[in-house]
């Protein structure tokens, strides 16, 4: 791997699964596993064993069919945990195992009515038991976002210490900014001792929008991971999506940052997830989303038509979409239905074309958008029609 290479580990079937109403069933895992592995990602987390039998046998069963990608488990710091964890994945090629604890002082007091010596404690017990069974152990420390930096550093020093390999610095509630997120990641890479024998990884929720900002300025101060999913599903808000920190990356070379991502099954596997769970992706979504290059307006689909780049700064093929879309409603122009009537066979001159525009437009009033059923309806029952044939 060279510096500049970003792994990404994809969640979709761990945290992305943890949407209210969209379980999957192995069969349904194991489709996603193959086509993650097709797109290029270097890690699938392929569940939570100890969770549930349903969880165990999604590990297992991906860990026998995934040939490259390393194949992860979750895990709390509990011992039982990792013992489920590494039995779900011994058949993997290349087995992880991901462990941690929450480390903000709100989930130390809260949740575990504990101390940070004691946290600490119980992260190094946990990383050097899973060493036991893997050799590539992630540790992650819960809620990293809102954990002063200081302390979060001793955290990751211990992990190292235990023999972690990747550090998850997850902002588990979406809270930093991305100034901030950045600043956290170059303070890791600044003052944990141990730092070059691990790399960080960034694991950011999009409770106020900003998962994928914070996972971009993540990696541009020292990250070498992402976590993340596809169409950014997940708890909540979601967690950052897959295709979009790619897309960023590869539409913004001089960073010098890349992935191993096959970028033109990106939006195929959208498809997929959004499918198979029953989520609905909204129109506008970046990258895979209906809209994400259609075009409406009459100065856009002007300028679209005559190059393409005026209005798009992605080729739709480089992400599998076929092509760009110019959509007929009451806001487009003239070069618009020119352009899709002669997609359909109709070639119309300048007089043609101001004839028809007209019944075009009373027609788009009314609907909301014009197929090309439609445009045949307004070509046929214009004046000029017979013109339009006998030509
Ligand atoms: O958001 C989070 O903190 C997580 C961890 C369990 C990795 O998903
Ligand atoms: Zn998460």
């Amino acid at each position: 791997m060279s510096n500049s290479n970003i792994q990404i580990f994809d969640t979709t079937l761990r945290d992305g699964e943890q949407v209210p109403g969209c379980k999957l069933n192995t069969e349904q895992k194991v489709v996603i596993a193959k086509q993650l592995e097709n797109l290029g990602v270097d890690v699938i987390e392929a569940g939570f064993p100890v969770s549930s039998p349903g969880d165990f046998k999604s590990v297992e069963e991906i860990s026998k069919i995934i040939k490259n990608a390393t194949v992860c488990g979750l895990t709390r710091s509990v011992r039982n945990d990792i013992k489920v964890a590494s039995e779900a994945l011994k058949y993997a090629k290349r087995p992880r195992i991901h462990t941690g604890i929450g480390t903000s002082d709100s989930h130390i007091q809260f949740k575990f009515k504990s101390n940070r010596e004691d946290i600490l404690q119980r992260a190094y017990d946990a990383v050097k038991y899973a060493k036991t069974f893997v050799e590539d152990v992630e540790f992650y420390a819960e809620d990293a976002g809102r954990t002063d930096n200081d302390y979060l550093a001793r955290v990751c020093e211990v992990a190292i210490k235990a023999g972690a390999t990747v550090l998850n610095i997850p902002d588990t509630t979406g809270y930093c900014l991305p100034s901030e997120y950045g600043a956290k990641m170059k303070y890791l890479m600044e003052n944990v001792k141990g730092i070059e024998k691990a790399i960080l990884s960034c694991h950011c929720h999009n409770d106020l929008g900003l998962a994928t900002a914070n996972s971009i300025e993540g990696v541009i101060n020292g990250a070498r991971q992402i976590e993340c999913t596809i169409n950014g599903i997940g708890e909540r808000a979601g967690n950052t999506a897959l295709e979009e920190v790619v897309m960023i990356l590869k539409q913004h070379p001089y960073l010098n940052l890349d992935t191993n991502i096959n970028t033109q099954y990106l939006y195929g596997i959208s498809q997929l997830v959004s499918d198979s769970m029953a989520i609905y992706t909204q129109p506008n979504k970046a990258i895979v989303g209906a809209n994400a290059f259609a075009h409406s307006s009459g100065i856009h689909q002007d300028g679209v038509i005559k190059n393409r780049e005026t209005y798009e700064i992605i080729d739709p093929k480089a992400v599998g979409v076929t092509e760009s879309a110019i959509v007929l409603t009451a806001r487009s122009g003239r070069a618009a239905l020119a352009y899709r009537a002669k997609n359909i066979g109709y070639e119309l001159t300048k007089l043609q074309l101001d004839d028809i525009y007209a019944n075009f437009l009373n027609f788009a009033d009314q609907k909301k958008e014009i197929d090309d059923a439609d445009i045949h309806h307004i070509i046929e029952t214009s004046k000029v029609y017979k013109e339009i044939i006998s030509a």
